[in-house]
């Protein structure tokens, strides 16, 4: 594993850092309040590149490895996270999936526009009583020949209302279980869709999600992903890639906090010194720059591994275990430095606080990563 980045992977990084500073900045707090999605600030996203990163140029992509993407995904997610997971579900959930596994028309049709963020993207699995539990997938996707019946609810699905082609998981035939499951791409406005009510969240509030109702959604067998049962492996090998954008996310909030915390201490004034000349503080500090330190190995091995075309499921389900945990950590001791300034929205922690916990939830909750790397340590 190669620790100097590139020229190109500099010049990402600087660029995310720039675009986080210049367009997310200003008024990601009123968008937190509000529960605003960053609509602007998304559509320049995708002029900038930063939707579909990893796509082929042929198909309006920037053709970059996964690198760059978590070096980007750091940056945006250091400054605003509402952001940076609708930049996650767009890169490695929906347009990965659809160019490694869809067909030619399906990349033409929906994948360019994607790309360049033209359409957003969203990735529809759980369900009401289907989480972590993912097999048990109570929407189903009737066969009737030439397209598919489908009926059911999604939970909590990120871009929910502000996507316009839908990623959706459903089960076909329920005798061949999980590999009766069909992967199917929605669009919006197709008749008996309807984007349900949004989540009031704790976190990520400028992320919309939104459930979605499908009744009697005709959806034509062109938009099959994959072979027919094929929807479930392509859901698992989708969320691999996904893990290690999630771990990203959650390694930016800890440096986000970090970074902000380390400026306040060396600015606080208390008992005659500054904060940062108390050990204590100093302590403080250089335990959440180790343990971002270790998170970012652990983000980078797994991108690298993905990029060397080796197995990474391990190494990916590792760096979201631990880079979510230590969000945790990181991001409380941020407030602490803080103090009472630490505990109002002005100062950015406490929302980088509240962000933090979703990355221990979603793409697999930390007891799931843990099933992950343990059947992979076992097998
Ligand atoms: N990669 C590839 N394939 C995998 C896999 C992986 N990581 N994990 C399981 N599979 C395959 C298995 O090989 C098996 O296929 P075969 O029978 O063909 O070999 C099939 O999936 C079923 O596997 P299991 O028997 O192990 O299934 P299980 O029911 O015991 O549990 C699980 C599987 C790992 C717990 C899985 O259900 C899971 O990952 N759950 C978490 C769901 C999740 O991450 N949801 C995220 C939703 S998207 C999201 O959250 C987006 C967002 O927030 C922004
Ligand atoms: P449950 O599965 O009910 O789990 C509850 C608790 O039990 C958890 O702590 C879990 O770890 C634990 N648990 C469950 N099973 C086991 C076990 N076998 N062993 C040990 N512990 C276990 N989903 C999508 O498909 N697309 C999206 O875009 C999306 N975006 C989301 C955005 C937000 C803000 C949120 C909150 C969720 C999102 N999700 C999305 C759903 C998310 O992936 C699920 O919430 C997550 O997978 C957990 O499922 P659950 O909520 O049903 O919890």
């Amino acid at each position: 594993m190669n620790f100097q980045l590139t020229e190109e992977q500099l010049a990402v990084q600087h660029a995310a850092r720039d675009f986080a500073k210049n367009d997310l900045l200003p008024g990601v707090i009123e968008r937190d309040t509000e529960q605003k999605f960053p609509k602007e600030q998304i559509k320049k996203m995708g002029e900038l590149g930063f939707l579909g990163m990893m796509v082929d140029p042929k198909y309006n992509g920037g053709g970059m490895d996964t690198i760059s993407y978590v070096l980007a995904m750091e940056e945006i997610s250091k400054v605003d996270a509402s952001a940076s997971v609708c930049m996650s579900v767009n890169n490695s959930l929906v347009c990965w999936g659809l160019e490694k596994f869809g067909t030619e028309e399906q990349k033409e049709k929906y994948l360019k526009r994607l790309a360049t963020g033209e359409a957003i993207g969203a990735f529809c699995l759980s369900e009401p009583e289907a989480g972590s539990d993912a097999t048990s997938q109570r929407t189903t996707a009737e066969d009737k020949g030439d397209h598919y019946i489908l009926n059911g609810t999604k939970n909590w699905i990120t871009n929910g209302n502000s996507a316009s082609i839908y990623i959706v998981i459903a089960q076909t035939d329920i005798a061949k279980k999980h590999k009766g499951i069909n992967a199917l791409i929605v669009e919006k406005g197709m008749p008996g869709f309807v984007v349900g009510k949004k989540e009031d969240k704790m976190g990520i509030r400028g992320s919309d999600t939104h459930s979605l109702m499908f009744t009697d959604v005709k959806v034509p067998k062109a938009n099959r992903i994959g072979d027919d049962g094929f929807g479930f492996t392509f859901a698992m090998t989708t969320l691999n890639g996904g893990r290690i954008g999630i771990a990203s996310q959650a390694l930016g909030i800890a440096a986000g906090a970090y970074e902000l915390a380390l400026a306040y201490s060396k600015e606080r004034k208390a008992f005659g010194k500054t904060l940062s000349e108390h050990q204590a503080i100093q302590f403080k500090l250089a335990d959440m720059a180790t343990k971002i330190d270790a998170a970012r190995l652990l983000v980078h091995q797994a991108a690298w591994l993905k990029d060397q075309k080796k197995d990474f499921v391990k190494a990916a389900a590792m760096a979201k275990l631990y880079a979510s945990q230590i969000a945790q950590d990181v991001t409380t001791e941020a407030v602490q430095i803080h103090g009472g300034y630490g505990y109002v929205k002005e100062f950015h922690v406490e929302r980088l606080m509240r962000d933090a916990k979703i990355t221990q939830i979603y793409e697999g909750t930390t007891e799931i990563q843990k099933m992950v790397i343990s059947r992979e340590l076992l097998k």
